[in-house]
């Protein structure tokens, strides 16, 4: 699979090394708004082809998939111009602003007949199979609760996109996709949300919700900008609980790990390997099924929406997304 790539921002880098290094899979290709960033871009990730604007990728007879690594409020567009240009496409998280666009995504992608998967990597670690298999094989027993908790703190670069709501900005659709995507993966679709954010400058920073699902199974998400990073996860059943301290994506200088505290207060440690990005790409570009990926993306477009709703509303939002 030939990747072209829309946009030249922070995950570029790291993305374009990943794809470059899964295999059977190449990048020909990168475009920018800027003809400079562009060429820069080009030269500095070792991509053969740079251009000016985003269109000429989608048309070009050399690329066969897009990487679209634009802030939010773009990413229905050009997944949906990409499609349409029968390309495959790898949307980065999160998958659009609201459900709505996410499903005319999905509409597109299957009326082209290509594939599409979003870039939330950490579903795609072998780690998340197992801890997955472990709410299924009956390890932790009857799920109960999950606790999400995921944040950094950083200072933001001037007109970071993240700090602009046009373009999509603020916790609840950069984190808070992690966050509810996490108890998604454990619990399948919740069925309501509340939340309540604090705003700086209009911009959610930081958000904390509480997730209702079938089966009296609930969950409590964190997610912000003020705080040091944390990435953890609880999924807690009536025997034992699962707890990861890194779920969305390992720490850099460590095996990813997961701990099983079981009743009898025992801890079993576990400790995986492989890249989750490399899985991700290699994933999309097989022949494998998407239909678990699409849904879950789905579900969390629609939670996230619903989480945005009630941190203005102050209501319980009724989430719907089947
Ligand atoms: N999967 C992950 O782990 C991960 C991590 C970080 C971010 N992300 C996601 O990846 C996406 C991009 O994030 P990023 O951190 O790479 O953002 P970024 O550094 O701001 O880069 C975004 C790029 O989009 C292009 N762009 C087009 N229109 C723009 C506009 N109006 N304003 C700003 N940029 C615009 C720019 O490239 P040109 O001007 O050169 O075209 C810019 O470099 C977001 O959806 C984010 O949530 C994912």
């Amino acid at each position: 699979m030939r990747f072209g790539v829309l946009g030249t921002g922070r995950i570029t880098r790291r993305l374009v090394a990943d794809l470059q290094s899964t295999p059977d899979v190449s990048v020909t290709m990168i475009g920018s708004r800027d003809a400079t960033r562009a060429a820069w871009s080009g030269a500095e990730y070792g991509i053969a082809r740079a251009v000016a604007g985003y269109e000429q990728v989608l048309r070009d007879s050399e690329v066969d998939a897009v990487y679209v690594a634009l802030p939010p409020s773009l990413h229905a567009q050009w997944c949906i111009a990409a499609a349409q240009a029968g390309k495959h496409v790898l949307c980065e998280k999160p998958l659009a602003i609201d459900h709505a666009e996410a499903v005319a995504i999905d509409q597109a992608c299957r009326d082209a007949g290509v594939r599409w998967l979003d870039a939330t990597a950490w579903l795609h670690h072998e780690r998340t199979t197992r801890l997955r298999e472990w709410v299924s094989d009956g390890t932790i027993g009857k799920l109960r609760h999950i606790s999400v908790a995921i944040s950094f703190f950083e200072p933001f670069q001037h007109g970071d996109h993240r700090l602009d709501p046009r373009l999509g900005g603020g916790c609840v659709l950069d984190l808070g996709w992690y966050a509810a995507g996490c108890a998604i993966a454990a619990a399948g679709a919740p069925r309501r949300a509340q939340a309540t954010t604090l705003l700086r400058d209009g911009v959610a920073f930081r958000c904390t919700a509480i997730l209702w699902f079938d089966g009296d199974v609930t969950a409590t998400v964190h997610c912000g900008y003020d705080t040091a990073t944390r990435k953890w996860m609880e999924w807690a059943g009536d025997q034992a609980s699962v707890v990861c301290d890194d779920f969305s994506r390992p720490w850099p200088d460590r095996p990813p790990r997961v701990w099983i505290h079981n009743r009898a207060g025992e801890v079993q440690s576990h400790a995986f390997s492989g890249s989750q990005e490399r899985n991700l790409i290699a994933k999309l570009a097989s022949d494998e099924p998407l239909e678990s990926f699409h849904l879950q993306a789905l579900r969390t477009q629609a939670t996230v929406e619903a989480m945005i709703a009630s941190s203005q509303t102050g209501a319980v939002e009724t989430i719907r997304c089947e």
